[in-house]
């Protein structure tokens, strides 16, 4: 079977001259297959995390990512808007706004902003804590980000809905998390649409890591709620496969005017670190305001879009926001067809037309620990 991978590589890379011309979109996004969430949180031991032995099974348009999300920005940036929708059809029904973040008014419906502000941990990183309105600060209540929000290089908060999770609990809805935390639901579903308003200024204060790679992206919304940077793999799910999507990413400081979306599952790749990346990118404006989208459409379509314009009404029809998403065929990507079966209970794996295999071979050695330090170190996931 050739990967979607193989595919990407022998396109050349088309840049737009336009970043609205741009669209970075995946086709037959999701498929069955499964991960290892945390079974328990063994923070003060050597042993840090253990991950599950039962594998969560997962099938369907955009799994896993059609799990609740969480919403993640990294500076310099500043955001001045950023709703969250749902529609039960992405053809004929009407989007309607679930959550909405305007920073010239300070409206805050259905968000919590979140940071990892908190105590630190060999095993966790730093804790999550509510976010100060300066997005970084460590607050005691949840608390709106301020209209004057830009954050620098290499800082981060994140967005979750208002809804609290109920206690940690391998059955309960938000599954296992770090005691102590604000522990908020992220956006769940199969079919939701986020947009966003932000800037993305050039840095001008040196720090060593990420240095001038802003980006706004998503993880399955357990990943923060465990641990986003832990030394050790069996700290959050985000090893086995439960999902990330980066929309508008700054890879690296050469191309640092080029904004790039990437997938980090497992379907059709073994290289959750890599992943599949999108063929086009995104021009990254250092001086105006930006407009994004992305739409996780009922067909496992995923759309990335920037138009010039957008509205951030409460109710959007659909054909309103397909005039968004511009027609450019040869930039889509069609995601392979792949099922992976969980292992069994005795200890076989079931796989097949899978490159699985790779992730779990880490799963169980140092070598995700490994993998997952130098990511914590570079600050990958
Ligand atoms: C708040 O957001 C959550 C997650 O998207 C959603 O399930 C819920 O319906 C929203 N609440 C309201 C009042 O829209
Ligand atoms: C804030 O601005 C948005 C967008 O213009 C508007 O929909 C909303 O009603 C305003 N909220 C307040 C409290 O002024
Ligand atoms: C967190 O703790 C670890 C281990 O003690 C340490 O290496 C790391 O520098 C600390 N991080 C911060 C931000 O203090
Ligand atoms: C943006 O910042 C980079 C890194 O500091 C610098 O090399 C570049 O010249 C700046 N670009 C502009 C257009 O100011
Ligand atoms: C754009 O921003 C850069 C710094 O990011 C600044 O040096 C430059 O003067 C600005 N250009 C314009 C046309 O405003
Ligand atoms: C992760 O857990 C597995 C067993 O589930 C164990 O073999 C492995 O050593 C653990 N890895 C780390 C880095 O703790
Ligand atoms: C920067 O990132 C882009 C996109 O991943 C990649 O194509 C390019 O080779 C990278 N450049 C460097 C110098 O690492
Ligand atoms: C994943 O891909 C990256 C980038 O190509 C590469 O550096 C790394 O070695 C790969 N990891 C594995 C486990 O294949």
């Amino acid at each position: 079977m050739v990967s979607a991978s193989t595919l990407l590589a022998a396109l050349p890379l088309l840049a737009a001259a336009n970043a609205a011309d741009t669209l970075n979109q995946f086709k037959n996004l999701g498929f069955q297959g499964y991960y290892f969430d945390v079974a328990s949180i063994e923070d003060s031991s050597s042993t840090c995390c253990l991950l599950s032995k039962t594998p969560t099974t997962f099938s369907g348009s955009n799994s896993p990512l059609d799990e609740e999300l969480s919403v993640h920005f990294r500076g310099p940036l500043s955001l001045s808007q950023f709703a969250v929708y749902y529609s039960s059809d992405l053809k004929n029904g009407n989007w309607n706004q679930a959550s909405y973040y305007n920073a010239a008014n300070g409206t805050a419906n259905n968000v919590t902003f979140l940071t990892t502000a908190g105590a630190n941990s060999t095993c966790l990183g730093k804790a999550l804590t509510y976010a100060d309105s300066d997005g970084v600060s460590a607050a005691s209540l949840a608390t709106v980000l301020g209209s004057k929000n830009l954050i620098d290089s290499n800082q981060e908060y994140l967005i979750f809905s208002s809804q609290k999770c109920p206690d940690s609990g391998a059955s309960n809805s938000c599954g296992v998390y770090r005691s102590g935390i604000p522990a908020y639901h992220g956006f769940p579903g199969t079919t939701k649409m986020f947009l966003f308003e932000f800037t993305m200024p050039n840095a001008t204060t040196w720090v060593e890591w990420n240095y001038n790679m802003p980006a706004i992206w998503f993880l399955n919304a357990k990943i923060p709620r465990t641990s986003q940077y832990n030394p050790s793999g069996n700290c959050s799910c985000w090893g086995s496969g439960c999902g990330e999507f980066d929309a508008f990413e700054v890879m690296n400081g050469t191309q640092y005017r080029n904004l790039f979306s990437t997938l980090h599952t497992y379907q059709g790749t073994g290289n959750i670190t890599y992943g599949i990346p999108a063929a086009g990118y995104f021009d990254r404006k250092l001086n105006d305001t930006m407009l994004g989208g992305v739409i996780f459409g009922t067909d496992g379509t995923v759309s990335v879009f920037m138009p010039e314009q957008m509205s951030f009404s409460p109710s959007l029809s659909a054909s309103t926001v397909n005039s968004w998403i511009p027609t450019n065929a040869e930039l889509v990507e069609t995601l392979s067809s792949v099922t992976i079966l969980a292992p069994t209970a005795s200890g076989q794996s079931g796989s097949s037309s899978t490159k699985k295999s790779d992730g779990l071979a880490l799963t169980a050695s140092p070598a995700l620990a490994m993998l997952t330090m130098v990511m914590a170190f570079f600050n990958i996931l």
